[in-house]
């Protein structure tokens, strides 16, 4: 599987796009030490929505502060818009939006002041109207003169996102936009994001929630100890790393797996009571193995009680990444 892995900073095919965000070779140590971003290579596609995936601590929002000017990379270079980000930084700076992970904000001030600031932070003509669709897009238009401390964790949430899209960015960087929020609210956001997508923008999200990349992204990253161990399309992902798994519930309890079922990938577990099969290529294969296997039990005069079948998500594909890298580290 390891030879089949894309290469992150991999050159794009000559028809392709050339890239709206380039990373080479970025390494953060931080003072106490910490290996952050250990050589990451990472080439953004204009108008994709590029997942970032990892447990804590394995350096998404390191990246992300790199690339927004909030950390200091140790070594390596950012391209952005195709130009180099630590000579152009101002320019670069003022196309990018960032929605932090962590709220903050002077809960004092109202939204429509917080909002239209941000906007004059970059120094952008003051455009009431383009505020005011944004808030209305975010269902925050009736909250405009509200304090801020007044609204709810999700709407405070919302608030951040209007903050990042005053200015108009090309890029949108979204650190986790839908922690803490509930599942109503979140497929809310997922909407406005593929409303922005839409009109253009670029967008780079981490998140801990593995459904939300797999509705929404079109390209997936890992990270674990700050490093990308794998960036692949996520349908392709899904195809090559997906897994088919299932089990068979035999009435008579087996000693050893029959011989004519030994050509598949299958072991007997439950002390010979289910028959278990795990195998496939998350393009089909496995369903017709479990076909296959079912056939040749009836062929034997094996019967079984129930069949129970599941593809694998891009959670199961995660966690085999992590914990075979854990597993490696150890
Ligand atoms: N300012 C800092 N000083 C020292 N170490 C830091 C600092 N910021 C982050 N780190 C360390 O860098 C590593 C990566 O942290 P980072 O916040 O990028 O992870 P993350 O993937 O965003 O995690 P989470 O999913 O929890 O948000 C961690 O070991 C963290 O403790
Ligand atoms: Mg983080």
């Amino acid at each position: 599987m390891t030879g089949e892995r894309s290469l992150p900073g991999a050159v794009p095919a000559e028809d392709e796009a050339p890239p709206i965000l380039q990373i080479d070779g970025l390494t953060k140590r931080f003072a106490g030490g910490a290996l952050a971003l250990d050589n990451v290579s990472l080439q953004i596609r204009p108008g994709e929505i590029f997942a970032l995936l990892g447990p804590n601590g394995a350096g998404k929002t390191t990246l992300i502060g790199a690339v927004c000017g909030l950390v200091r990379p140790t070594s390596g270079r950012i391209q952005a818009f195709g130009q180099d980000a630590r000579r152009h930084w101002r320019a670069m700076r003022g196309r990018i939006g960032l929605v932090p992970q962590e709220l903050g904000f002077d809960i004092f001030d109202t939204v429509w002041r917080q909002v239209r600031y941000s906007r004059g932070l970059f120094g952008r003509s003051p455009a009431a109207d383009l505020l005011e669709e944004v808030l209305r897009s975010l269902s925050l238009w009736d909250k405009r003169d509200a304090q801020i401390r007044t609204l709810s964790g999700g709407m405070k949430r919302r608030v951040l996102i209007a903050k990042a899209l005053a200015h108009e960015p090309d890029i949108l960087f979204l650190d986790e936009p839908t922690a803490g929020v509930d599942v109503e609210l979140r497929r809310d956001m997922w909407r406005q994001i593929a409303g922005l997508k839409a009109r253009g923008v670029t967008i780079i999200l981490t998140t801990h929630y593995l459904e939300e990349a797999e509705e929404m992204a079109d390209r997936i990253g890992i990270m674990h100890r700050g490093r990308l161990l794998l960036v692949d399309d996520k349908r392709s992902m899904m195809k090559r790393l997906g897994r088919t798994e299932a089990r068979f519930t035999l009435i008579r309890p087996l000693g050893a797996v029959p011989e004519p079922l030994a050509d598949l990938p299958v072991e007997l577990v439950d002390g010979g009571r289910v028959l278990l099969y795990r195998g496939g290529d998350g393009a089909g294969r496995g369903r017709e193995h479990v076909a296959v296997l079912a056939q040749r039990l009836a062929e034997m005069g094996e019967r079984f009680t129930a069949i129970e079948q599941r593809e694998s998500s891009l959670e199961d594909i995660f966690m085999q990444f992590v914990d075979a890298e854990g597993t490696r580290a150890c």
